[in-house]
């Protein structure tokens, strides 16, 4: 938004040009012609959750796209218990297919005829193919990684006027990033192990430079990453200085930001966020990887990685987490769900902030909707408090005033 336009009401300006608008004298902010409305947001707050039609959209373009799928299952069957649902298997060319068997959540689009798409412009939310018009009311991404979790899906709902659960666009783009969440944990006062970060052609093209960038700030081990990817794919620990190049070049054919962090000895502590602009953390678990560190063969491969349920903290330790695990949420403006992660020093006790996942794993043995389930929210209630979040942040920005007519003086 233009940083010197009004933010409501009538402006009126001396000499007509403020802020590069029209040659008016007035210029009258209003609401766009109404539109039509999710019938539950006709019917307004605080009802029993009704019958909603669901497009679950998962599959997707990303390196998670299997993960997603089981996600999906899980979700899949328990919100089909109460309402409609119609799944959208995204194949890894993202290309959007019906899926004809509502009980079946197929793993590849072979045997799916209907493609489907969804236009821009606010109307009825609507998924359009050359076969049908499917009128829903909402959209569950169930996207993990890049082209879901990253805010690219996010913006294309919200381009059709579409109510979806979960983070917004600059929440999605910002929790996909580590470098933009660091930031903005970092401008929060909260937590984070010391880290540095340069574009990838800098290393290309001054190899020693970055090599004395980091090792001025930190001591090995050091944590190598892509900035933007997930599943620990990429990323590197490094305990010396000869390992540092072959790290920085395997990070660097992921994404164009590196990030260097300090090795921690931790703990690894999760803890699950629920709400809007208020939120709710559940009892933190405990991740505990058999491997070095929780590596892409640790969450995906090998079976070996135990999970406790909650972990096993003191109440003041637990209540730390909450709260950092709240702040975080919020410093990066998250909406419906987040799974935060953190690293507890083993010998100073301190917690640091890894980082937040916005649509987290989601089967039923996931982190993120067991630790709920431990701390009194069952999996069921889970969906259907993450559907009215969903419904209730929509209904909150159809406050806001997108346009405005200049009307010349009469
Ligand atoms: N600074 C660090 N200190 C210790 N371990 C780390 C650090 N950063 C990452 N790790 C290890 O690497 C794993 C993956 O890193 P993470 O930043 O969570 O990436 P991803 O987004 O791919 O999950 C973590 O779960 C942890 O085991
Ligand atoms: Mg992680």
């Amino acid at each position: 938004m233009a940083a010197d336009v009004p933010a409501c009401g009538v402006h009126s300006s001396s000499d007509g040009r403020r802020g590069g608008l029209p040659t008016t004298d007035r210029v009258v902010f209003q609401q766009p012609r109404p539109v039509p409305l999710v019938r539950e947001i006709i019917q307004g707050e605080n009802q029993q959750m009704q019958q909603l039609r669901i497009a679950l959209l998962y599959g997707g373009r990303s390196g998670e796209h299997e993960i997603s799928i089981r996600s999906a299952r899980s979700i899949h069957k328990t919100l089909l218990e109460k309402h409609s649902m119609y799944p959208i298997f995204i194949d890894k060319q993202g290309f959007w297919w019906r899926v004809p068997d509502r009980d079946q959540l197929p793993v590849n689009n072979t045997g799916l005829t209907e493609r489907v798409c969804i236009y821009p412009g606010f109307q009825a939310p609507t998924l359009f193919s050359n076969q049908s018009q499917l009128r829903i009311d909402l959209v569950f991404p169930v996207l993990h990684g890049t082209h879901g979790e990253d805010g690219i899906i996010q913006g294309v709902l919200e381009s059709a006027g579409i109510p979806y659960v979960g983070a917004n666009v600059a929440a999605s783009a910002a929790g996909m990033d580590k470098v933009i969440m660091k930031a903005l944990f970092v401008q929060e006062g909260l937590p984070v192990a010391p880290y540095v970060w340069f574009y990838r052609s800098r290393w290309r093209t001054g190899q020693q430079k970055c090599i004395d960038l980091i090792e001025g700030k930190l001591p090995y081990p050091v944590f190598v990453k892509p900035a933007n990817l997930g599943s620990s794919v990429g990323i590197s620990k490094v305990h010396d200085r000869l390992e540092l190049g072959p790290a920085l070049d395997e990070a660097a054919r992921y994404d164009s930001k590196l990030v260097v962090e300090q090795g921690i000895n931790a703990r690894e502590i999760e803890c699950s966020v629920l709400g809007n602009e208020t939120a709710d953390a559940s009892l933190p678990g405990e991740i505990v990887p058999k491997r070095e560190f929780y590596d892409y063969a640790a969450k995906y491969i090998e079976n070996t990685t135990e999970l406790h349920v909650p972990a096993k903290l003191n109440p003041e330790q637990v209540k730390t987490v909450q709260d950092l695990s709240i702040r975080a949420f919020q410093a990066v403006g998250c909406s419906g769900m987040g799974r935060v992660d953190l690293l507890m020093d083993r010998e100073s006790q301190k917690f640091y902030l890894n980082e937040i996942n916005t649509i987290p794993g989601f089967t039923n043995i996931s982190m993120y909707p067991k630790l709920w389930e431990v701390s009194g929210l069952p999996f069921a209630e889970l969906l259907d408090r993450l559907l009215e979040l969903a419904l209730q942040r929509f209904r909150d920005q159809l406050e806001n005033v997108t346009s405005y007519e200049a009307i010349q003086n009469p």
